[in-house]
């Protein structure tokens, strides 16, 4: 007998436990809910990022494409279009998707001038992330994630922007170990 109600007692510390590994994993209740990652791509390393993301967290991808594509030469682009459109506050068009139907929305983007890409600018201000969860991720060339976290929330009026994840290029050997801890962080 008193070995059964020993047995009984491991048993409810053993589930408690579990319970309570499962409610740390998922602190910011983010699990379940309906994600999107979208993100903008002019050279690649931030697309590596936005897919290596949603093979772990599921959901939906987008690529925010503008309407009117970059030059493929880096100076044109660079020095060109891309300074012409920061400099004046331009958000060029862009091929957009509706937010309505998710919860959670990973923004990625290049740092570019020192803040996001001007038609992931676009996709922010030209949807409604009201009561959503925007978590950004940047890659950069050196300069790192400057504000870009807190110019998302300026542009996505009535979101709440989570800790970005920053990358420098296409991140290095612990890329996939960095993501993970990462998305421990803001709750997945
Ligand atoms: C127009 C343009 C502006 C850039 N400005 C910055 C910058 O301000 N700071 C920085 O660290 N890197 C800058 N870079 C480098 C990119 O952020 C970096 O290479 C990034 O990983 C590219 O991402 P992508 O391959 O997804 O386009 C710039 C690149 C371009 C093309």
């Amino acid at each position: 007998m008193k070995n059964f109600w020993l047995a009984v007692c491991l048993i409810i510390i053993t589930c408690t436990g579990f319970v309570y590994a499962v409610n740390q994993s998922n602190q910011g209740g983010l699990m379940g809910k309906k994600i999107l990652v979208a993100y903008f791509s002019w050279s690649g390393n931030t697309k590596s990022i936005a897919q290596k993301i949603q093979s772990k967290v599921g959901g939906d991808i987008f690529e925010i494409t503008p309407v009117t594509p970059y030059p493929e030469d880096y100076n044109e682009t660079a020095y060109g279009v891309a300074k012409e459109q920061k400099d004046k506050g331009i958000h060029p068009p862009i091929n957009n998707k509706d937010v309505t139907p998710y919860d959670v929305i990973f923004v990625g983007t290049p740092a570019w001038w020192y803040t996001m890409a001007p038609p992931v600018m676009t996709f922010l201000a030209e949807n409604n992330f009201e009561g959503k969860t925007i978590i950004p991720f940047v890659t950069h060339g050196g300069g790192g994630g400057y504000t870009i976290d807190k110019d998302m929330e300026k542009l996505a009026k009535g979101s709440k922007v989570l800790t970005p994840l920053v990358v420098y290029g296409k991140g290095g050997s612990s890329v996939e170990q960095d993501i993970s801890e990462w998305l421990k962080k803001v709750g997945f």
